[in-house]
Order: structure tokens, then sequence, then C-alpha cells
């Protein structure tokens, strides 16, 4: 069930965390929004109570630890618990190897997978003081499959797969842990230079982020006892 439940989410000022956020709060979940541009949260925040949702914001880098704890802590604060956390937060740069864009590469290291550590971090003894509590992760079809351009996004969401996989060992009966990877999806994802050709292709099948809404909206709607722990949506068109 998802109505009552509260579901904080990183990466919500756009793309799939914000049509996320849409969805749960219109079938009435609390919800509370964590993204660096807090002019687009403000903005959702308002669409969301508007519609007569309940909704907070809290300005989160993920690079951040304490932007992490602190968004728990806005869930704790003004809506008594936290039910669920979404690490969705997640960029792209798309460029060979040869480039050596290091910089680039520490990014991506630090913000799809130091930052979902860093929100495990945060949540999880708040989950374990509380007894229940869900880890929802967006990895990436690039978490199975590694393609050239994409190798340290790619290597960054396996790591992300991983990690989540020895989570969900470790938390026990209480805990649920679910990592969804969309393939490929419309959103304003990924810089860098991909060759123009690769994204007329990817941009002519990318199916809409609703779909990845409705994958998550899935796994925290089953009851307690049921772990959806992989969910892989995909365009039918993406080989
Ligand atoms: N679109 C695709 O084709 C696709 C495919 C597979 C997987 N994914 C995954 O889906 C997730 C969401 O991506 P999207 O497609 O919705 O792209 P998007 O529209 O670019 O959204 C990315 C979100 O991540 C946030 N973000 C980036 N850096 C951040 C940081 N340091 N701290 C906090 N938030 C940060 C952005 O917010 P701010 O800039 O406001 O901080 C934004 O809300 C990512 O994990 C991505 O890897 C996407």
């Amino acid at each position: 069930m998802i109505e009552g439940k509260i579901v904080a989410i990183t990466g919500a000022s756009s793309g799939i965390g914000e049509v996320t956020a849409l969805l749960l709060a219109e079938r009435g979940a609390k919800v509370v929004l964590g993204a660096r541009r807090t002019d687009l949260l403000e903005k959702l925040a308002a669409r969301i109570s508007e519609a007569g949702g309940e909704v907070a914001y809290a300005a989160t880098d993920v690079r951040r630890p304490e932007d992490l704890e602190n968004l728990v802590a806005v869930a704790r604060d003004r809506f008594g618990k936290l039910d669920v956390l979404i690490n969705n937060a997640g960029i792209a740069y798309v460029e060979p190897l040869d480039e050596l864009q290091v910089e680039h590469w520490d990014e991506m290291i630090d913000v799809n997978f130091k930052g979902v550590l860093y929100g495990v971090a945060a949540a999880l003894p708040v989950f374990r003081a509380q007894g229940d509590g869900q880890f929802v992760t967006v990895a990436s079809t690039a978490a199975f499959k590694t393609v050239p351009g994409q190798t340290v996004y790619s290597g960054t969401k396996f790591a992300v797969r991983a990690f989540c996989e020895g989570l969900r060992q470790e938390a026990g009966p209480n805990l649920r842990v679910t990592v969804v990877s969309p393939g490929m999806t419309a959103t304003n994802f990924g810089s860098g230079k991909p060759d123009p050709e690769l994204k007329a292709r990817v941009d002519a099948i990318a199916i809409a982020p609703e779909a990845m809404a409705r994958a998550i909206t899935f796994a925290i709607e089953q009851p307690a006892d049921v772990d959806v722990s992989e969910v892989v949506v995909r365009p039918t068109a993406q080989a």
C-alpha cells in the first residue's frame, strides 16, 4: 500500500525522480524531495501540495553525507518516520576513455556510487530502529551490459547493483532492498559528447520516465514480506 508511506527521493528535481514523486504523492504517499536545484524542488512541492499532497523538500547534494542525513531528518521531523529512501540521483558523461576526463570519472563515482552509500548510511540506522524500511535504488541497464563511451558510468552502476545485493543479504528479514534498472528513458539525462547518430537512435526509442515511476511504485506497494529485489524496465525496442 502506498497511502501514508513516507518516501524520500534523491534527484527529485527532474526526470525519473520528479515523475516518481508526483505518482507517489498522487497515490497518497508523503514525499520528501532532495536535489541541488531547490528552485525546481520548490515548484514541484507547490504542484504536489496544490493537488492535495503532503510534501517537504531539502537541498541535497548526494556527494555530502550530511545532506543525506538532513534529508532523512526532514522526513522524520515533518512526518514522524521514513518508510522508503529512493536513491535516484545520478549523472552520466558519455565519452571515450581516451579523452581521460578523470574529473568526470570521479564525479560519476561520487554521485552514482558513493551517493548511494551515503543514502544508505543515513537511513539504515533509522530503518533498524524502526524495525522496517525500504531502499529503492535506481541503477541502469548499463549495470548489466557495458557499451563503449559509457565505461565508467557502467562501472558505477555495476557497483551499485553489487552493493545493493550485499545490502539485501545483510538487511535481514525486516528491511526491503529493491533495484530498479531503467533502459533508455526520455529525460534530460547525460552529458559529454555522445555520437550524434547514437543519440538520434536513443531518442527515437526512449520511453517515458513514468514507466520507471510505475515500477518503483509497484515495488513499494507490495506487502512488507514481499521484496521486489530487481526490476529492469527498458524500451521494447532496446537491444
Ligand atoms: N534517462 C535514462 O536513459 C536513464 C537510463 C538508465 C538509468 N538512469 C538513471 O536514472 C536516474 C535518474 O536520471 P534521469 O534520467 O531522471 O535524469 P535527470 O533528469 O538528469 O535527473 C537526474 C537527477 O539527479 C540529480 N542529481 C545529479 N547530481 C546530483 C547530486 N550531486 N546530488 C543530488 N542530486 C543530483 C539531479 O538534480 P540536481 O541537478 O537538481 O541536483 C536530477 O534531479 C539516474 O540514476 C540515472 O543513472 C537513467
